[in-house]
Order: C-alpha cells, then structure tokens, then sequence
C-alpha cells in the first residue's frame, strides 16, 4: 500500500446530488481538490453551474448537470451524461434530502407528505446506486456515499417522517454494501448532526443553537467542511475495506431542534 496517495481520488469521476449548496457543495470542492472529475448535479441548474464554474477556476475538472432526484429520467439522465462525458463513474455521492425541521406532527402531515420525505431521502439514493453500480463495477472502483444525519438515530417530537427516512437510509447503506460489495462496490454513509448551511438557518434561533451546544463537547455547530471530510474518506482509496458503516459528525454530541 502507497501511503502518499491514499486520498487521491484523480481521474475517479464523482457524481454529487445537491452539489449547488452546503454539504454537497463543500462535497464537490474537496473532491474535485483531490483529483475527481466531479459532476455537480442540482435541482437548481445555476447553483450547479456555479460550483462547477468555482472549481475549473480553481484548476479541478467539473460538470454542472440539472437533475431533480425526484424524477427518475433526470437520474438516468444524470448517469448517461456523466458517462457520456468522462468514460464512467467511480464515485457517487447520494446527498439530495431533507424533510423533518419539526414540521412533521402526525397531527399535520398526509401519508403524501410522509411518503414524499422517503422518495427523497431514500428512494432516490437507492435508484441512483443501481443506476451507477454497473458502471462502477465496469471500471473496477465503486465507492457509494449516502448522506444520512443524526435525526436517524436521536428521537424528538415533529419529525417522524424525516428520522425514519434516514435510518431506512442507514440499514440500506448496510445491506447494500452486502449486494455491491462482490462487485468491488463499497457502501457507507456520513450522518451530520448540526451543520451550518441554508437549510439550518431556516430553523435555527439563539436559544435552539445554545441547548444544541449544551449538549455538545466540541463547542461549536458544524462547518460544511467537516462533514465533507468524512465524505473524502469514505469516497477514496484510504478506506478500501470499509463498507456498510455509518460515521456520524457531530461534534461528539446531539444536537436536536426541540
Ligand atoms: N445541514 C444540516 O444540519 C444537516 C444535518 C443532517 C443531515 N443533513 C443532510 O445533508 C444533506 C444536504 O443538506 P444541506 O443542509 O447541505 O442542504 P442545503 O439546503 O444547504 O442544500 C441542498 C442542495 O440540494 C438541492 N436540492 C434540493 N432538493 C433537490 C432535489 N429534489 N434534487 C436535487 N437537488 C436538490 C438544493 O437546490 C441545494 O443546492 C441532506 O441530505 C440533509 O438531510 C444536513
């Protein structure tokens, strides 16, 4: 084993959802800095391109690509283009998600809204593995990263849909790493407790942000780095025999929003 370049992800082309914003974002530069070819995918095809055009100025190799992983032409598509345009794919990170923020009371929801949470959180991750893993397995190189979160194994109140969706999310990662893992496919998962981006400061306050503190021993909230490190980890070669695990980042505590 080569212990210089264990992080090097150079020509191991790397698919991101949500990559125009926040972990995703941060997702796309830390690959792209260690070589990926890096296709930033996005509901929102500026913010996409925004990332891709950052990261060519700084000298790394990116794509923007529309993609709503709601839809699933737009993830067929999303795989063909990437491969269309770089020979193949090696690394995808599932990190489109999102729900809970306590709107979730079983009082308020539809079982519409509920099944909507896990077609995001979940359903797209698994169709996108599926999509890419023959192309994974073409090349030799499979690394799968699922952007999971601590609300999949803290319990408070008004977020049901969201928590279970992101557990469903971990015990997936688990058991997917069993089916990809003869075909040289690994399957792990990043779980970030409170992190800096748009979608927390919709929720945040002071007071929120101080109880989450309380009962955190790193005392600061995360950066959207610290999570995106995690994700370099588990996306290069350094973790080659590690597959079907969860890796929370969270400040060694829990933060909750009630
Ligand atoms: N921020 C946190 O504190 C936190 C904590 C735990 C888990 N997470 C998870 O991290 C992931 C990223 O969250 P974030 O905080 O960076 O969010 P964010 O809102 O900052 O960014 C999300 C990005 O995803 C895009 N997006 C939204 N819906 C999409 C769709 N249907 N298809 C494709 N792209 C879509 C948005 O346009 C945006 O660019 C999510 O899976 C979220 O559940 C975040």
């Amino acid at each position: 084993m080569n212990h210089s370049n264990l992080f090097d992800c150079s020509n191991k082309t790397t698919i991101v959802t949500g990559g125009g914003n926040g972990i995703g974002k941060a997702c796309c530069k830390i690959l792209a800095a260690h070589g990926a070819n890096v296709v930033v995918s996005d509901l929102r095809k500026e913010a996409a391109e925004a990332v891709a055009h950052e990261i060519k100025k700084d000298g790394g190799n990116a794509i923007a690509i529309s993609c709503n992983v709601l839809n699933d032409d737009d993830l067929v598509n999303l795989v063909k283009s990437s491969v269309d345009v770089f020979g193949g794919i090696e690394i995808l990170i599932n990190n489109a998600g999102g729900g809970g923020a306590g709107r979730e009371s079983p009082y308020a929801i539809s079982v519409k809204e509920f099944a909507w949470v896990f077609q995001l959180n979940v359903f797209s991750a698994w169709r996108l593995s599926q999509l890419c893993a023959p192309e994974m397995e073409k090349k030799g190189y499979g690394s799968m990263v699922n952007i999971t979160s601590m609300g999949s194994i803290n319990k408070s109140p008004n977020i049901s849909a969201y928590a279970s969706a992101k557990a469903a999310l971990n015990h997936m990662t688990a058991n997917l790493a069993f089916d990809y893992g003869p075909h040289g496919i690994r399957v792990n998962a990043v779980g970030p407790g409170a992190t800096k981006t748009a979608a927390l400061s919709k929720v945040l306050t002071p007071e929120i942000e101080a109880k989450m503190l309380s009962g955190t021993p790193i005392k600061r909230l995360g950066e959207v780095e610290d999570v995106a490190g995690a994700v370099l980890y588990f996306a290069a070669p350094i973790s080659e025999w590690v597959s079907g695990q969860v890796l929370f980042v969270n400040g060694g505590g829990i933060q909750t929003l009630d």
